[in-house]
């Protein structure tokens, strides 16, 4: 598969899973994404909400659709997941002990004041993930966000607030539906969006764009010893030609397989979204410093 180019699914159409994530659960892949399938709406660089799409897969190579996920309201205007609103960055935990699997949204109007998290739940990975909070963590507006689960078990909402200017991290409750009061700010008013965090050996590392809509700028990596402090930026992870731009990508998740860990870039194409392209890039760590390299294809495993 290309990377920076639109891929397409086993049936031969593109696959539409836009700032999404990847999981692995019972030795398969799922990725969760924004299905942006359609033209953008006229004049605009949005496209309605159509819903979250899942592929699986068992080599990342070659997806299979699922289906949507979860399913856009067209009749009730007041709906958080009504088609003239925003639902963006879908990632889905897996938590093991309810058994559910908990997908986490960010929630918006056309014009991004309403800044909610939505939280949805599904007994099984391939849907059909049911709405059941839509909130602003810790009382924080909340705009592009991710989610990590620690080896502890415990886990955590990473996302902007005072509308993009600072990074804030929320720890769920045990179900993962709700917060428990636990929360902190990092890289206050260093306007950073789209974070993805992972950990490495005792380290977390959080790499985060710019904010600049849906144009490319350049990524940084932040790390810290403790996900609940000591955050400091750190440099662009990205070396090597158009490494200013994130290789024309922004940042939507890391997930890891087979032992090793790999960054998932959208390329947007503001007018006409649905045609944005993916890649995937293998994160190197040597000596507490993070690096992506460009490679030209995506292989699998
Ligand atoms: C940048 C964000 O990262 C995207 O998810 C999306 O919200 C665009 N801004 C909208 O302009």
């Amino acid at each position: 598969m290309k990377n920076g180019k639109i891929w397409q699914d086993l049936n031969g159409n593109d696959i539409q899973a836009h700032g999404g994530c990847i999981i692995n659960y019972g030795g398969k892949y799922y990725w969760y994404g924004e299905n942006k399938g359609q033209d953008n709406c006229p004049g605009t660089t949005r496209v309605d909400v159509i819903g979250i799409s899942c592929y699986s897969s068992d080599n990342l190579i070659d997806w299979k659709y699922e289906g949507l996920v979860l399913k856009s309201d067209k009749t009730d205007e007041k709906n958080p997941l009504h088609t003239s609103k925003v639902v963006e960055r879908p990632k889905v935990l897996y938590n093991s002990k309810t058994n559910e699997f908990v997908m986490f949204l960010h929630l918006d109007n056309a014009d991004y004041n309403f800044s909610h998290i939505g939280i949805a739940v599904c007994d099984k990975p391939d849907g059909e993930f049911e709405l059941v909070n839509v909130c602003q963590p810790n009382n924080h507006d909340s705009q592009d966000m991710t989610v990590f689960a620690d080896d502890d078990g415990s886990a955590y909402l990473i996302h902007t607030k005072d509308r993009d200017a600072t990074i804030n991290i929320d720890e769920l409750t045990d179900d993962y539906k709700s917060f428990t009061g636990l929360h902190m700010s990092a890289m206050i008013d260093q306007y950073r969006e789209a974070p993805a965090v992972c950990k490495y050996e005792d380290t977390y590392y959080m790499v985060t764009s710019g904010c600049t809509c849906w144009e490319a700028n350049s990524a940084l990596y932040s790390k810290s010893p403790d996900i609940m402090s000591d955050w400091r930026l750190i440099e662009n992870p990205c070396v090597g030609e158009n490494y200013r731009l994130t290789f024309n990508g922004q940042c939507s998740y890391i997930f890891k397989a087979d032992g090793k860990y790999y960054i998932v870039l959208d390329h947007w194409i503001p007018d006409n979204l649905q045609k944005s392209g993916y890649s995937i890039l293998p994160i190197e760590f040597e000596n507490g410093k993070m690096t992506v390299a460009w490679k030209d294809e995506w292989l699998g495993i």
